[in-house]
């Protein structure tokens, strides 16, 4: 299968990307790395066939139908949050 993972620099976001590249499907991971992304989390993945990182904004509607698109997506998990109440609330 072919997923989107957005947030997926993210906590449970990284976690899940690592689960579904051992598994062997192809990921997509869509994050715009604000305070709470972390790239180091997902720095073992680099270079392999089935992993890939975009640097974005999932309000950015053409940037994601691009990506839907392009790659296929068969699926998306959307793990992409604010991690304090007051700034999911904005
Ligand atoms: N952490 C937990 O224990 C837990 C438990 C249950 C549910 N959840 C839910 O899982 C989801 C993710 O939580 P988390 O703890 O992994 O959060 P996190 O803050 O660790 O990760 C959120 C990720 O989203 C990215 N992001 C933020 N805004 C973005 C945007 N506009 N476009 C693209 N990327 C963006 C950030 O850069 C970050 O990498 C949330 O909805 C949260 O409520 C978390």
């Amino acid at each position: 299968m072919n997923y989107l993972i957005t947030g997926g620099a993210g906590f449970i976001g990284s976690n899940l990307v690592h689960l579904l590249v051992e598994q062997g499907h192809n990921v997509t991971v869509l994050d715009f790395l604000t305070y709470a992304g972390n790239l180091y989390s997902l720095a073992n993945l680099e270079g392999k066939d089935n992993y890939s990182f975009i640097r974005g904004d999932i309000a950015d509607g053409n940037l994601v139908s691009h990506i839907l698109i392009d790659r296929g997506i068969h699926g998306i998990f959307n793990l992409a949050a604010e991690n304090h109440v007051d700034r999911s609330i904005g």
